[in-house]
């Protein structure tokens, strides 16, 4: 196990207001990032603005605004909703920052040097949205962009280019040698069957058509491609090519630090096919791990500004709060796959897994220790009978099966282990009938059992819950008496530890939510998008 991890996730257009599928990128980053910080790792955690290029040169415009301008007003949205959502980046590089836009140069600069780049021309079929050119092949008969779909033109120009052909063999032996460099495997497949296998074009690096983008020292009327530009800045960012490359040697040149991309399914061959090599042509490490999840779709197309489609996460953090929102992205939709925003769906995992399950468990064990033992958690004494043994066993194997998944990126699975053990204590009420033990003094042993193991699935499954529950795991302990030491992560380990705790009734966790009125209230957000 490595001992430090970095963590990103891509750097998003300020082209428009980001929607829930932005949102929902870096929520699981973060989600990953507390968990390994929770775990005691130490974890730099990177976010940021994707700020060059002709799009946003046409929005600013479209706008009345200088590019800077507009961008600066974005941006100013994703810090606020980055701060709603409670994301605990450590840095957040804006690719028109000094810090970043000169080491572009330079690393423009070397690539040119090294002959890895060379003046050419170019002619292909360019997709604008995409900013990006596609082979005959990848446009196909009717001349459409495979990313996006929209009809793409001939276009002709003089031309930086990367030599891809030069570092293909090496990427490929670099993906046997790496089998979890690249996850989902499918991912992997894809890449090579769609863009390897039928043969790499060297990749064009410059651009005339615009001058919203960051010029080529050498020839200031190109301006650098800007994948080649936002891609470096998961180095920039670290202070690579800098007077202070200490995070730099830190967290990505050190072997002893992992280092993962987070990436949705759309942007795989530029992270999993150029990043590769341009960091190969740099002499640089590569990283260890890039997950892809899937994409969030609308009425089975992908949500996105463009298409108008959009579901606006802010409102929802304003009306259900943070871990509402948190939750439901975790563990609706499966890390990996693609997903979709039902309002419906939204509705009915508050209710049944928060307000139900965990808000319940905690209500219906505090009211009892309030009851039957003032409020403190009764003594540890073991396993009295075969149910507090199953609810036992149950909580320490979901800590091993919860540390298992989350380290392999199965976040979503790993919520669901928790989960299980929430209903599965709940159920360990039912099965226990603690209001029949408390009228027989002969069961005063059992019933001081029961609470104890349900204070203790309680606490582990708060401790579990906190990387997505960021404000209701702590209200959670607050309620069970949990304080000092035994916030520490590793103490869920040490079973029975919660005796003696002091638990105090407090409001409920997650109100339920009266479906039909919520529903339609989130329908009408989505409609107002239009
Ligand atoms: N700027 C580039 C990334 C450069 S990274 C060096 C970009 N920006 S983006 O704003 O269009 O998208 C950023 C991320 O958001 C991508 O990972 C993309 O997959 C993700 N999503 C955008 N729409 C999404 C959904 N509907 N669902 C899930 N993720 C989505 O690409």
């Amino acid at each position: 196990m490595k001992k430090r991890f970095y963590i990103t996730t891509p750097i998003y257009y300020p082209s428009a207001k980001l929607h829930i599928g932005h949102a929902y990128c870096t929520t699981l980053t973060d989600v990953f990032a507390r968990y390994k910080r929770l775990r005691g790792f130490e974890c730099y955690f990177l976010t940021g603005a994707d700020e060059h290029g002709m799009k946003i040169e046409k929005n600013a415009a479209a706008a009345g605004k200088t590019p800077q301008e507009f961008v600066d007003g974005i941006v100013e949205g994703f810090y606020k909703l980055w701060d709603l959502l409670k994301i605990s980046n450590d840095d957040f590089i804006r690719t028109t920052q000094e810090r970043h836009t000169k080491v572009v140069q330079d690393i423009f600069s070397k690539m040119l040097a090294n002959d890895d780049i060379y003046l050419g021309k170019y002619k292909g079929w360019y997709c604008k949205e995409c900013e990006a050119f596609w082979t005959d092949t990848q446009a196909g008969p009717d001349h459409l962009c495979p990313d996006c779909g929209r009809p793409v033109q001939m276009a002709e120009e003089e031309a930086y280019f990367f030599k891809t052909s030069k570092y293909v063999d090496s990427l490929m032996k670099f993906f046997d040698e790496n089998p979890k460099f690249l996850v989902p495997e499918s991912r992997k497949n894809e890449m090579i069957n769609t863009f390897i296998k039928p043969g790499l074009d060297d990749l064009c690096v410059s651009r005339t058509s615009f001058s919203w983008g960051i010029p080529i020292r050498e020839n200031p009327k190109h301006v650098i491609y800007v994948w080649l530009d936002a891609l470096t800045n998961y180095i920039t960012a670290l202070g690579y090519d800098s007077d202070h490359p200490e995070l730099f040697n830190k967290f990505w040149q050190d072997p002893e630090c992992e280092t993962i991309h987070i990436l949705g399914a759309d942007i795989t061959r530029f992270h999993a096919i150029y990043w590769p090599m341009f960091l190969e042509s740099l002499g640089l490490r590569k990283p260890d791990r890039e997950f892809v999840h899937g994409l969030l779709m609308m009425k089975d197309s992908k949500m996105s500004k463009s298409k108008g489609n959009v579901v606006d996460p802010y409102p929802l953090v304003e009306r259900y709060g943070v871990d509402a929102v948190r939750y439901y992205l975790t563990r609706e939709i499966n890390f990996g796959s693609d997903g979709s925003f039902a309002p419906e769906l939204f509705v009915e995992r508050i209710n049944q897994d928060l307000a139900n399950a965990l808000g319940n468990l905690l209500n219906r064990t505090v009211s009892m220790i309030n009851k039957y033992f003032d409020g403190v958690v009764p003594g540890y004494k073991g396993r009295i009978n075969e149910v507090d043994g199953n609810l036992e066993d149950l909580t320490k194997l979901t800590i091993e099966s919860y540390e298992r998944l989350m380290d392999d990126l199965k976040i979503t699975d790993a919520i669901a282990q928790v989960n299980e053990l929430v209903n599965r204590a709940n159920k360990y009420i039912d099965e226990t009938e603690p209001w029949a033990l408390a009228k027989d003094p002969e069961k005063k042993a059992n019933l001081e059992s029961v609470m104890t193991h349900l204070a203790n699935s309680l606490y582990v499954a708060g401790m579990l819950m906190k990387p997505v529950l960021v404000t209701a795991s702590d209200k959670l302990f607050d309620q069970l008496g949990v304080t000092g030491d035994l916030l520490n992560y590793d103490k869920i380990k040490q079973y029975g530890i919660v005796s003696g705790l002091k638990v105090e009734k407090k409001d409920q966790l997650f109100p339920r939510l009266d479906a039909a009125v919520e529903v339609e209230y989130i329908q009408s957000l989505m409609a107002n998008n239009k």
